[in-house]
């Protein structure tokens, strides 16, 4: 009984070590904010695999995605407005005293995901950049 207890406590240490290594929030506006990231994430690397020709170009997945970082981008500065806070996060508490470049640099990366023509192989390529420059932008300034 004894050796259980200590196996399941070794258990339980090894799968909080896990779940730390993946970074995962626990506070649930954190999480929700992480979630659209990743969102964010998976669309544009449909994209730049595609302009990296790491994917065969695929005009209607180009779209989705397209539509799918317009979608999120305009959720960024609902979803990061309540300063939640976690051991997991990555976000800079610069974001809430300069709240207004945080939205602006969101509402970048929206425009630059609108002005992505997803229709042919070599639009998405020149997209690419922009949408590119606004991830690098707020990151660079807002993200650990
Ligand atoms: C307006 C600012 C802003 C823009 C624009 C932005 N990000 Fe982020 N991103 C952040 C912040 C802040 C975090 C850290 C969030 C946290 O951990 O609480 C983050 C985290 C992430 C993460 C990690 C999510 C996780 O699992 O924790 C990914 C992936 C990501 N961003 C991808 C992108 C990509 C790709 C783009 C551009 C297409 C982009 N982001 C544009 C601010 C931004």
């Amino acid at each position: 009984m004894k050796t259980l207890s200590k196996l399941l406590v070794a258990g339980l240490v090894l799968a909080g070590g896990v779940a730390f290594a993946e970074g995962e929030a626990a506070d649930p506006t954190v999480k929700a904010r992480q979630e659209l990231m990743k969102t964010i994430g998976m669309n544009t690397k449909t994209l730049g695999d595609m302009a990296g020709g790491k994917a065969a170009f695929d005009a209607a997945a180009a779209e989705a995605a397209k539509a799918a970082i317009i979608a999120a981008s305009s959720e960024i500065a609902a979803k990061f407005e309540p300063q939640a806070t976690d051991p997991a996060t990555e976000a800079k508490p610069e974001i809430w005293t300069n709240w207004d470049d945080f939205v602006s640099k969101g509402a970048a990366l929206k425009t630059a995901a609108e002005a992505l023509d997803a229709t042919s192989l070599d639009t998405v390529k020149a997209g690419m950049a922009g949408v590119g420059g606004a991830c690098k932008a707020c990151h660079t300034a807002y993200r650990l």
